[in-house]
Formats: C-alpha cells, structure tokens, sequence
C-alpha cells in the first residue's frame, strides 16, 4: 500500500430517485472500511457523490416542469441528508455539475481527441432508453423484433463521437490476467474475462443535444454532450484532484478499492480501465463487485413496491443495527435477501441477546459488586485455564477480523467476534460470578469480571467501524474512554485500568418483535422435505416419469467445496454451509444435520443444483441446494468419485 493511504469509493449514484437500501449498503460498506482504515493510521480518503447528468435526470425534471440543475440540487439533498443519519463519514462527496468535475471531463475529452483516440462516426442502430447505451437487434427482448421495438427502444441514426476502445482490447485481457486482484471476487473477473471474449466495440460518448441536451458539452463540438457514463467515471479520478490539484491526485490514486454492484459491473471493468489507458493514468488496484440486495427473494423494483427504506429500519431499531445487519448478513459478491423476519432474527441474536446480554450482565455486576469500577485483576485473571481459553478465542477474532477485512468478508469477521462474545457468556456462565459474590474472597469475582470487561474492549474496537455510535457508548460504560480505540492494543491482555470508574448508561440492544408480519411464503425446505418423506414410503415403487433432455439440461450441476458449516440455530435438522463454486462463495442450508456433524463437512467436494431459486429457510438465506443419497434412515452425501476443481459441471 503506498505510505499506507487507503482510497475507497462508491458509485456515484443516479439523481432521479430516492436512495434505497442498496444505495445505502454500498456506502455503509465504504464507510466500514474506511473507519477500519483510519483506525489502523492508514491516510484514508472517501469519496462519495451523484451522478447528475443523463436523459433519466432530464426526463424527471421536464416531469416536474423545472429545469435539471434545479432539480438535481433539489434531489442531491435526499442523498446528503441520509448519509449523515447513517452516519457515514465520507471525507469528500461529488457532483458531476460541478465545475472541477465538468472541467476534469472537457479536458479529457479534448486530450483524447487531439491525439485521435476520439473520432467522429455514422451510427446507425438501436438506442436504449433506459440503460442510456447503443444496442443490437440480439439485446432486444425475446418477442420484440426490428419491427416491433418495446417502447424503451427507439431507432436512431446520427453522426456521433467515438473513443477507440477497441484498440484496447488484448492489452486489457493482458492486464486483467497478470493482476488478479484487479477484479474481485474471481467469478466477476471470469465474467468479464468472458465479455472480452467478443470483439471489443468503439464506445460513442456522444449524444447530440438535440436529443438530449442535460449533460457536459463536448469541448471540440458544442452540438453535442457527453455520454453519462464518460462523464461518469471520471469522477474517480476528477475527485481526488485530476489536472486541478497535482499534490492531492499524487497522494490519493491509484486508489485501493471501487466498490460497485454488479450491474456496473462492464462500465468499471471494461469503460474505464481502457479510458485510463487511453489516458496514460494508473488504473485502480481493485475493483470489487459486491452482490444484490432482494427484497425476500425477488429483485427490488418501485413497480412491485418492495423497495426496503433504509430510514425505516434505522428510525426502529437504529443505525447501527442497520449498519450490523447489512455488513453481517451478506456474503461479499452474494446475493442476499432483505426481510424484516430475517432482520428481527439476526438482531435479537446476535445484538440483544449474545452481545447485549454480555454487557449488561457485566456491567451490572461490576456495578453491583465492585463500586463501579473497573476491578483490581490477580494473575489468575490471565492464567487461569477457562480465562486463557476465552482469551485465546478474543485474539482469533482479532485475527479474523483482519484477515476477513482484508479479503474482503466483513461477514465472516463478524462471525469471529460474535463467536468471541458467545465464548464469553458460557465463561460468566460456568463461573458463575453471582455464586463468588457470595465467597468471602473477592478475588475470584473480580479476576472474572475483570476478564469479562477485558473481552468487551476488544469487541467493542473489532465491532467499532461497524457500530460507531454503539460501540462509544459500550465504550464509555465500561471505563475505555472517549477516544477512538487503540486498535495497537487488541492483543494485549490487561488494558483497562483498575479503579477507573465505569458510567451508567442504557441497554445497548432492547429486544425487538416482528412487526408488520407480512406472511412469509413457507420455507423452501419445507417442500423438498415432504418430498422426500413421500419418496422414501414409496422407495422401493418404480415410479417414474419420463422427462425429456432439455428438462434436464435446465438443471445447473456443480461441485462445490465445503469452506465453512454450522449449525442453524433452533433447527436440529439444519446445517448452513459455506461453499466455494468455482470462486464464488455461496450459502446453502441443508437439512443433513442429523447424519452429519458441521466439521465432518468442511474440506468435502459436494455436488448441488447452482440454480435453484434462492429461498430463505428459518430466516437464513440458501441459494441452492445439495445432492444427498438416502433410503431409509441413511443420507449420505453426494461426492466426486476423484478430486476435481469446484465449480466443475455435472451432468
Ligand atoms: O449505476 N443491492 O447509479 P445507481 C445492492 N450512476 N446494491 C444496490 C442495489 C441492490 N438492490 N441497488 C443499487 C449508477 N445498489 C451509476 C453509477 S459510477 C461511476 C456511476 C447500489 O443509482 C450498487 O452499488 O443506479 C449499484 O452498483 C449502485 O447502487 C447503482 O446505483
Ligand atoms: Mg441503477
């Protein structure tokens, strides 16, 4: 990392509409990494912003009979005022209307083509409304032809400005092979890898104003705009003072991480790094593409109305909770599925009872027994066998949270820390400080509660950047100050000060119900369940329908590697399993529980059905499922017969 600077960036987000929770996740996610960055003294930058030009924007305005720029800095607030509720600490936010971005863009744009990397062309095509991009007779939806274009598409034909992207092409591939770490996770890189396969086009960055006149004027022909997504991405760069501010742009690019979703996936992994090329700047170290949050399991959409507001759920159970859920439910690169039952589940769980239950019992304790003050450990406090045990678990998630951080699985560090103050209930509770309040010597009492206080200073600095406003006030009440934590200090046993007072203040986490149950549609599982009861009475009939090749052909196969497995709490019959599939990680709850235990699993190459509808089984999310053998009582797994990669098709 160049002098430790960490640079990270969202998308710049379209101004046409309200923030979402898919917004809000993306930049939680930077703002996450960005306080972990800062906490370890890393020279952090933020950047955040919107995407103000385009035919969407000027369609909305001319809606609202108002002109864009007025519009835009109307709408531009919506997006301001929920980051500083959700308490994201950008360090700079962007506007493609501003002047040190409109400028940046001109003079790209007249660098390129006086260098003859922008040319002047005919098109003649089709033109998607929509998405803002030229398309293909092949691109249109099954049903529609030349003759009947779906109203999103019109045909065009005009004379246009070109970059020559295409030029760029075999050294891009060059590039994206020789640096792995450039597209992440691995399938996003195959997937573009994939898209390179075809000839690469010419990119036209320009809309003649006549058509659209809401955008940047091309510097060399004041008939025309820029293209939203030429403007668009350069605000990376034009951010962090391109061509306006030499010093800053030295010390912040290349830049460490652009998060995105993957539906932008092209326009970040193909546009922009030959546009970087072309322009003779160093590209980004990584571009990583995280997964899509679904309302349940359907895609979330302002037609269906299923569209999840984040205020919503930080007005109920606070931001932070919010800023919890999103970072620990969703497997980096994954889908995942946004319920307000799922919710519920994971922060009663994890928040009010495993975590919140913790602090209160402790701090009630120290307040009760030990003048609420941090107490005076003995050596036994860091010797005594269940102390060191508990401890050595406090230090692997330490260790976890970094080495997941850095690979990208907030989740999986989470995970760490959870299981950290899950050890720490079962220590209070096989040592029972109630019982040695009541022994004559005290030291046995406040060696326990002293460790107990000890646990909760490292979760509270691992679980900082996720919970800022939780974790100062866990902080605050058990005597670690006001400052940020030291994260230096997370592997040192005994940094609390004995006799620093400890300060009163509120249950963390209240316990929260499901609301507006909407019925949820009965899990998945139960069906194949049933099934399979139904199978294994009628075992030994021979019954079976014919079906034909291509029924069969829609069954997607794949072997998969088991990483990780535990069980689903409050269901004995069910494993969730953490799989690898050809370098896509992927979830999978299993009902397999009662014929394996979850470490018996890891390591084993399975097969399953890659593309199943994702379901939601007991509030946990599945995207799709295992093969097993059974008859009878036994169910065995499905392996491969010799080793072969994950990912690897069966059929
Ligand atoms: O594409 N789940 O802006 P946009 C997870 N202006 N993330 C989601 C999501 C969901 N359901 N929905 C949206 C644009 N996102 C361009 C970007 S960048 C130079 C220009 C997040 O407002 C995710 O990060 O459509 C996705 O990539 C982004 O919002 C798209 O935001
Ligand atoms: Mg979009």
């Amino acid at each position: 990392m160049k002098n430790d600077a960490f640079y990270v960036t969202t998308p710049i987000y379209y101004v046409n509409d309200k923030p979402h929770i898919g917004h809000a996740y993306t930049t939680m996610l930077a703002d996450m990494l960005a306080r972990a960055h800062r906490l370890l003294g890393h020279d952090t930058w933020f950047l955040t912003g919107t995407d103000e030009h385009g035919q969407k924007v000027q369609e909305a305005a001319t809606k609202r009979g108002i002109p864009a720029q007025q519009h835009v800095d109307e709408v531009v607030v919506r997006f301001q005022e929920l980051w500083e509720r959700l308490e994201i600490t950008h360090d700079d936010f962007i506007r493609t209307t501003e002047p040190r971005h409109t400028r940046g863009v001109q003079e790209i744009l007249q660098d390129l083509f006086d260098r003859d990397e922008i040319y002047q062309a005919e098109y003649d095509g089709l033109y998607d409304v929509r998405s803002e991009t030229f398309i293909t007779e092949k691109d249109l939806p099954e049903g529609c032809s030349l003759d009947s274009l779906p109203d999103w598409v019109k045909p065009i034909r005009e004379t246009n400005y070109f970059f020559r992207m295409s030029k760029y092409q075999d050294w891009l591939i060059q590039y994206i092979e020789d640096n792995p770490g450039f597209i992440q996770p691995d399938f996003r890189r195959n997937e573009t890898l994939g898209f390179l396969r075809k000839p690469l086009a010419d990119l036209c960055i320009s809309r003649p104003k006549a058509r659209l006149s809401w955008g940047i004027e091309l510097p060399f022909d004041p008939d025309y705009v820029t293209y939203v997504w030429f403007d668009a991405l350069v605000n990376y760069i034009s951010g962090v003072g391109y061509r306006h501010n030499d010093e800053q742009f030295a010390r912040r690019w290349p830049c460490q991480v652009h998060l995105i979703g993957k539906d932008i996936l092209t326009t970040h992994t193909v546009y922009w790094p030959t546009m970087l090329k072309a322009m003779g700047v160093d590209q980004p170290q990584c571009i990583f593409a995280h997964g899509w949050w679904l309302s349940g399991r359907d895609k979330m959409s302002k037609s269906t109305g299923n569209v999840v507001n984040p205020l919503d759920y930080a007005e109920r159970f606070g931001v932070d909770a919010l800023r919890y859920f999103l970072m620990a439910e969703m497997s980096l690169g994954q889908d995942a599925s946004f319920t307000e039952e799922v919710f519920v589940k994971r922060y009663n769980s994890d928040l009010a009872n495993d975590l919140g239950n913790l602090t209160s019992r402790v701090l009630k304790m120290v307040h009760t027994h030990c003048d609420a003050a941090v107490p005076v450990p003995s050596e036994a406090a860091r010797t005594e066998p269940s102390a060191a045990a508990l401890w050595s678990v406090v230090t692997d998630a330490v260790n976890g949270m970094e080495t997941h951080i850095a690979a990208m699985r907030p989740d999986l560090g989470l995970h760490a820390v959870m299981t950290a103050v899950r050890e720490a209930n079962k220590y209070i509770g096989t040592r029972a400080p109630w019982k040695q309040a009541k022994e004559e010597d005290k030291q046995p009492l406040q060696d326990t509660l002293y460790v107990a206080l000890e646990v909760l200073r490292v979760c509270a600095a691992l679980l900082f950047p996720v919970m800022p406003g939780k974790m100062k006030a866990l902080r605050h009440q058990i005597g670690a100050g006001e400052g940020d934590p030291q994260v230096n200090q997370l592997r040192e046993f005994g940094v609390l000060e004995p006799g620093t007072p400890l300060l009163e203040g509120e249950g963390l986490f209240p316990r929260a119900q499901i609301e507006k149950i909407k019925e949820d549609p009965p899990p998945k599982a139960a069906k194949p369940e049933a099934a399979k009861l139904k199978a294994e009475k009628a075992e030994n009939v021979v019954e079976i329908s014919e079906i034909t090749f291509d029924d069969f052909g829609k069954l997607a196969l794949r072997t998969a590697t088991v990483v990780a497995a535990e069980k689903v709490e409050g269901a004995d019959k069910l494993l969730k399993l953490q799989l690898d599939v050809g370098g896509e990680p992927r979830q999978i709850v299993a009902g397999i529980a009662q014929h394996y235990a979850p470490e018996t699993v890891v390591g084993k190459t399975i097969v399953i059905v890659a593309n199943l509808k994702p379901a939601v089984i007991r509030g946990v999310q599945s995207n799709g499922m295992l093969l097993a053998a059974s008859k009878g009582k036994n169910l065995v797994l499905v392996t491969t017969d010799a080793k072969i990669d994950s990912g690897a098709r069966v059929g």
